[in-house]
């Protein structure tokens, strides 16, 4: 284990900082909540924390929409505040990820404001203008991903700008040398402050064709589904370019020691893998979201985790993400059983894990009611984000625990029962689980950075042994479903179940074949 670093081994755990724990009573969550619960973080036995945008804001998309990269937005505290998270995460052994996004600012950043003042502006060209067409139209079919087009109209320039989400967050535009200069001065800021490593928002946005060509109609859109997909972002997104810019991005982080960067990237596994770059000169960890992309099925499941195993570039290392907060919450996508299997395949799968904050409580989407709808999408599209960003459900007690005051968004229906303190003291909760996964994984080389070779996958039924040079090798099998069904694997021997979603079963002496109840996984440690 020596021989990898801290976020190859290591498990990441993502803060919606609004919504984890608010210090001043204001009803938010800040920077002091998060310093306040790093004995939590520790207990449960994460390595890094990554943090979604804290820096100021108008918050038009609750903090992705930037007017300042290199400072505190107050409602989450100041400067001091965050070297003071740095000091005391790092003092146990905590890493810290910041957010970064270099897609787009806010239409409130200085840059914009002086971009938009004339065409002669000496930051006009900082962001993506085109003309409009014969008759006004817009330059071309693009679409934002938040609803309607991507090109908004400026009337006192007379030119559209591109923003590829809200309109107040206009696309900066990556070909402007002294565009990168700035974002990397930014990244620079924080990596001497201490920060561990990036998450950089919509990293595969980054450079749109340079002729505006129209994108082509999806011949898979299925109505219902978000307005955005009823075109293919051929020429918007993913376009080579923006693999030189990640190139330049890591040759920055280089300069300082074990730093990780990771890109938010949403592209089928054959584009996905060519963000880890030629010669390891990409990102240490393109985010994989196929565990919720996909549909919870073992055999598709066990099939894109083969194809992803077998497409990684030399030296690559592979990542697993269960949720975040702009999909729903995974014990609402596969309910509360599944959300167990779901932390044994997440924390057992080869690859840095990302799990986001109250998934290892099962915290499920929120009923949110149409007034209370805060999140720019769900006033758009229909498509709310906000059920999966409520607050962390602390304790039972007013608030959950999260505030002395009304939280920004309401809280989850089912606090009283699901939150930190009952499931703490309760061994059979889904946080105690994840718990002695995350400890079983630390300690364990095999599940730590071993190797994955797949065993079966039929029906709803996977598996699959870990190994590394060191250390016992693991047998993990999963019951993606609710139908009992059983495994021969005689050719490996004989072992001891050592974490099992039902913890009766831990202990339990197994040899040649197995039994599975429904909604079940076992972790079996084999003999040598
Ligand atoms: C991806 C972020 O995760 C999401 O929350 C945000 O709305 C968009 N990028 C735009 O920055």
């Amino acid at each position: 284990m020596r021989s990898h670093l801290w976020w190859q081994h290591g498990v990441i755990y993502q803060i919606y900082p609004r919504s984890f724990a608010d210090s001043n009573a204001d009803g938010i969550g800040d920077l002091r909540g998060v310093l306040a619960k790093l004995d939590y973080l520790a207990w449960l036995g994460v390595d890094a924390l990554w943090i979604s945008p804290i820096y100021p804001s108008p918050m038009a998309d609750f903090g992705y929409d930037v007017s300042n990269y290199t400072d505190i937005h107050p409602v989450f505290g100041n400067m001091d505040d965050m070297r003071e998270l740095l000091r005391a995460a790092h003092a146990k052994n905590l890493k810290v990820i910041l957010d970064f996004v270099p897609n787009h600012t806010s239409n409130e950043h200085p840059w914009f404001e002086e971009a938009r003042r004339s065409r002669g502006s000496e930051k006009r060209d900082f962001y993506l203008w085109s003309e409009p067409g014969r008759n006004g139209e817009v330059p071309n079919n693009w679409l934002s991903v938040f609803g309607g087009s991507a090109w908004e109209w400026d009337e006192e320039t007379g030119q559209y700008y591109y923003h590829a989400f809200l309109k107040e967050q206009p696309d900066l535009n990556w070909r402007n040398p002294l565009v990168r200069q700035h974002m990397y001065a930014a990244m620079r800021f924080w990596l001497d402050q201490g920060i561990d490593g990036f998450r950089v928002d919509v990293l595969w946005h980054l450079i749109k064709d340079a002729e505006w060509r129209d994108n082509p109609p999806n011949p898979d859109y299925v109505a219902g589904q978000a307005p955005y997909n009823q075109l293919i972002p051929a020429y918007s997104t993913d376009q080579p370019e923006i693999l030189e810019i990640v190139r330049e991005m890591r040759a920055l982080m280089n300069e300082y020691d074990e730093r990780v960067l990771i890109g938010e990237i949403y592209l089928p596994i054959r584009r996905l893998i060519s963000y880890y770059g030629t010669s390891g000169d990409g990102a240490h960890l393109p985010f994989n979201f196929q565990l919720i992309t996909l549909p919870w099925n073992a055999r598709q499941i066990a099939a894109a985790v083969g194809e992803y195993e077998g497409s990684l570039p030399p030296n690559a290392w592979p990542n697993w993400v269960l949720g975040n907060h702009d999909q729903p919450r995974v014990a609402s996508r596969v309910g509360l059983s599944q959300a167990r299997v779901a932390a044994v395949l997440l924390l057992t799968l080869r690859g840095t894990p990302t799990l986001y904050y109250g998934d290892e409580l099962g915290m499920r989407d929120a009923v949110i009611f149409p007034e209370q709808i805060q999140d720019p999408q769900g006033k758009n599209i229909g498509i709310s984000r906000d059920p999966a960003r409520t607050p962390m459900q602390w304790a039972p007690s007013t608030h959950a625990g999260f505030s002395s005051a009304p939280p920004w968004l309401p809280l989850g229906h089912d606090y009283e029962h699901c939150n930190v303190e009952r499931q703490t003291r309760d061994p059979d909760s889904l946080l105690s689980l994840y718990r002695r996964l995350i400890e079983l994984r630390r300690k364990e080389p095999a599940l730590s950075v071993g190797s994955y070779r797949p065993l079966v996958s039929d029906g709803d039924l996977m598996a699959f042994v870990r190994e590394a040079d060191e250390g016992p090798r693991y047998l993990v099998v999963l019951n993606l479903g609710p139908r009992p069904g059983h495994l021969s694997f005689d050719a490996l021997g004989s072992g001891e179940v050592v974490i099992a979603t039902e913890s009766r079963r831990e202990a339990e002496r197994v040899k040649d074949r197995l039994i599975l109840t429904g909604d079940d996984a076992l972790v079996v440690r084999l003999d040598a």
